[in-house]
């Protein structure tokens, strides 16, 4: 018995050809009573039919499926294309036809799944940017009116709103600082600059340049013991600076008073170098340590701080050291601390 799901059109038609021809064969027997008309029936109505089925067929519906493989296949034909046009698809039955436009048909909506995510993405962005721009300048906005409306002669206040309102601008001004950036590493348009330089000299630097800041909350900025001996990287200096800035800023502004910020550094293997900044601060909670790295993402805790930053410091911090083709980790457990950890080439000496 023939399994009519399996069928492809040359044995479709072989078998109702057969059918056709041996009916025929049968009439004109009786109708003749002659074998040699019976088997001559047979012979060509055997072939004219099977010639004209599998012609209807390959015309009528091979064309069509054809053109459906066309258009869910999303390559021109190529040679190879055309072989499978010819040798293969007139092999395939309606079966498997139907299975590989199932898959097409799958395929499609997980496409169509990750278009509608990255959409969402967009949506998150925008919305968050929209946020982050409305707060200093509403709060920039409201000053100023307030002045002109007549606080400017008020020596009480006057100077403290102007104040307030440069803030404002400030701030907005690093956010667009901030911004360019990222968009400057996204399409790939800011270039590395790379060459040897010893780690803990560019830690130093840094500690230095964040002195003030650290010592009016009384943290203090150390190198691990025991990673003191000098460690070459090969990597560009400035942007490497700008991570240790964003890092060790961080964990002074996330940092509990009088705590501490260690900077450490480890050979992993002769090409490799980690470095870790690690505070005994506030910590991050288990399920936001993935997050840390997204675009404005911040803890609810440093969301209520007062001198919050743009939320973009991390998010830079990953560019940079991806651009780097390394990458940057966060571990964290809240009131305890934090540490971020990144990798860099080892200086080839
Ligand atoms: N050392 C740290 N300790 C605790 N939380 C941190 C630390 N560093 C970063 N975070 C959290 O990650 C968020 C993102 O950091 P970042 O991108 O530098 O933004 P920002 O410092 O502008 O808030 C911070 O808002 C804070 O919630
Ligand atoms: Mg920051």
């Amino acid at each position: 018995m023939i399994n009519r799901k399996n069928i492809s059109p040359g044995r479709l038609a072989l078998v109702v050809s057969s059918i056709i021809a041996v009916v025929a064969a049968i009439l004109s027997y009786l109708y003749t009573s002659s074998v040699r008309y019976g088997i001559l029936s047979l012979l060509l109505l055997g072939l004219i039919s099977y010639g004209l089925i599998y012609y209807v067929l390959q015309e009528f519906i091979y064309r069509k499926v054809k053109l459906i493989y066309k258009f869910i296949s999303n390559t021109k034909a190529s040679q190879r294309e055309e072989f499978y046009n010819l040798e293969i698809l007139p092999q395939k039955t309606l079966e498997e036809v139907n299975d590989d436009v199932e898959k097409w048909a799958t395929d499609r909506k997980g496409e169509i799944e990750r278009l509608e995510s990255n959409e969402q993405f967009r949506k998150e962005f925008l919305m968050n940017l929209a946020h982050e721009l409305k707060t200093p300048i509403f709060a920039t906005q409201g000053y100023i009116d307030t002045l002109l409306d007549g606080a400017l002669h008020d020596n009480q206040v006057n100077e403290t709103f102007l104040q307030n309102a440069s803030k404002s601008i400030d701030r907005l001004a690093d956010l667009v600082n901030d911004l360019d950036v990222i968009s400057k590493f996204e399409s790939n348009r800011i270039p590395i600059h790379k060459r040897e330089f010893t780690i803990q000299e560019l830690v130093k630097d840094v500690y230095a340049e964040l002195s003030q800041k650290a010592s009016k909350k009384g943290i203090k900025l150390s190198i691990k013991k025991g990673c003191e001996s000098p460690l070459e990287v090969f990597a560009d200096n400035q942007k490497i600076k700008q991570v240790l800035i964003n890092l060790v800023e961080n964990s002074i502004k996330y940092g509990r008073e009088n705590g501490e910020t260690t900077a450490g550094f480890y050979e992993v293997d002769d090409k490799t170098i980690y470095i870790e900044i690690s505070d005994n601060g506030i910590g991050i909670a288990e399920e936001q340590v993935l997050r840390v790295f997204e675009r404005f993402f911040r803890t609810d805790s440093a969301r209520s701080r007062s001198d919050g930053g743009t939320g973009l410091g991390l998010a830079i911090v990953k560019h940079i050291i991806e651009a780097h083709n390394h990458t940057v980790v966060c571990r964290s457990t809240i009131d305890v601390g934090s540490s971020f950890g990144f990798t860099l080439d080892k200086a080839l000496r």
